[in-house]
């Protein structure tokens, strides 16, 4: 084991890692190096962050630097700065028509938050409506509404008046139903049950949904679901909020994974590959919601002008490039897909395979016919991928995320993806 990954165990209280080694050095593009000098190809995205290549680009960069030596901290919520100004001018390009009222933040759970705080403000309602499977963050009030691995809550509770409903995870049904006879009955439920007897429809301020669910297992429901959830809040005056922080930012193909399924929200949550690298969070919603009073909700370094500056080069990359990362987006999942379906032919321990864009997983299961998952199975697959230079990350309960960069080379993905097929092949063959 490595000097620094011993110091590191005596020091930090937490983490979520414990199989991964992989010390970092650098990173650039495609590859990420570790402190040995080793090339990793990512596969990652460093969860998310890096849509636009690792480290960002040459653009990200020096906007930062460049900051750097101006003014890195200017008290956004009490002052005003031109840079969070120009950012959000800028994003509204990549938004739906009608939206327009920004808050800035840290990461994804702080976006998270501050959507549910304005959702009680705007309906004047307590309750919050998330899904099995759900990740929305870690403090107190994402954290009710997360719902994804147990050891996440234990002991952290009671959390606001957040319940929980099956979400569309079709390939195992919570509700034991095949799509599509099932007619959507998981989103029946809602409307029935959760609607109703946890709470009156009438007293929830907002639902939230990942359009794909990330930490979950990359989960991609059926557009029939997502559109009946935004039938049922419009029917009872809830507003529906997208987390769009891990689908987010072009990774589909589209710049919000909610435009997929032909629905628009209320509010959107979006951070990681924001700041391209440095912290951002954001929260955007509907203009004709209205506003907040002043000084109702605020923090310190949203709006931070090094991270505002890395974002501001990073959304006018994307709004100038829209169509080239939409393409890439597509046609390297497609690449992706495509390999992932063949092996579903061909290998038993590949249950499912799933995607939008580049926003992929794979599940695996100890059988076809019986779907048990396959967690040991897993762990080699991803052991085996990194002993050979491959950084993967998993999700949910047997699921790899196949999340490269948008930008990752013709070359490098078939690299990468001839890494993981040996893996899975050599682990099928060794059960
Ligand atoms: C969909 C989603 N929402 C929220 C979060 C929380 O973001 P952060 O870790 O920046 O607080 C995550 C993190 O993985 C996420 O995937």
């Amino acid at each position: 084991m490595s000097k620094i990954i011993k110091r590191d165990r005596g020091l930090f209280l937490t983490t979520t890692r414990e199989d991964f080694n992989f010390v970092a050095d650098h990173g650039e593009g495609d590859f990420a190096y570790d402190v040995t000098g080793r090339r990793f190809i990512d596969f990652t995205s460093f969860v998310s962050v890096y849509n636009l290549g690792v480290n960002g680009n040459a653009e990200i960069r020096n906007a930062a630097k460049k900051q750097i030596d101006k003014m890195m901290h200017a008290a956004f919520t009490d002052f005003y700065a031109e840079l969070p100004v120009q950012f959000a001018e800028e994003m509204l390009k990549l938004l739906p028509k009608g939206f327009g009222r920004f808050f800035l933040s840290n990461s994804g759970t702080e976006a998270n938050e501050a959507a549910m705080k304005f959702a009680r403000l705007f309906t004047r309602r307590q309750y919050f409506l998330a899904f099995y499977g759900a990740f929305h963050g870690r403090t107190m009030g994402s954290l009710g509404m997360t719902a994804s691995k147990t050891v996440q809550r234990e002991h952290f509770g009671p959390f606001p008046n957040t319940v929980h409903a099956p979400y569309a995870y079709c390939y195992r049904c919570p509700l034991k139903l095949k799509y599509p006879d099932c007619g959507i009955a998981c989103a029946d439920y809602v409307r029935k049950y959760t609607f109703s007897k946890e709470a009156s429809g009438k007293e929830f301020a907002a639902v939230f949904i990942e359009p794909i669910q990330g930490e979950g297992g990359y989960i991609v429901p059926p557009k029939e679901f997502v559109k009946e959830i935004r039938k049922i809040c419009d029917d009872n005056g809830a507003l529906l909020v997208a987390d769009e922080v891990q689908s987010g930012y072009m990774r589909t193909g589209k710049f919000l994974a909610l435009d997929n399924f032909g629905v628009t929200a209320d509010i959107y949550t979006m951070a990681k590959s924001v700041g391209a690298g440095l912290p951002m969070g954001v929260t955007v919603t509907r203009k004709s919601l209205g506003d907040i009073p002043s000084g109702s909700h605020a923090n310190t370094f949203g709006g931070n002008l090094v991270a505002v500056a890395a974002a501001l080069a990073a959304v006018k990359h994307t709004v100038r490039n829209k169509r080239k990362l939409s393409s890439m987006a597509k046609e390297k999942g497609g690449v992706i897909m495509k390999r992932l379906e063949r092996m579903k032919e061909t290998y038993e321990i590949v249950g499912d395979v799933r995607g939008i864009g580049l926003s992929i997983g794979a599940e695996f299961v100890k059988t076809k016919e019986g779907k048990e998952p396959a967690v040991k199975e897993r762990q080699k697959i991803l052991d085996y991928c990194f002993e050979k230079g491959l950084l993967l990350l998993p999700a949910g309960e047997s699921t790899i995320r196949l999340i490269p960069p948008l930008t990752i080379s013709h070359a490098s993905l078939k690299r990468g993806m001839n890494i993981f097929e040996d893996a899975v092949k050599a682990v099928n063959a060794g059960r």
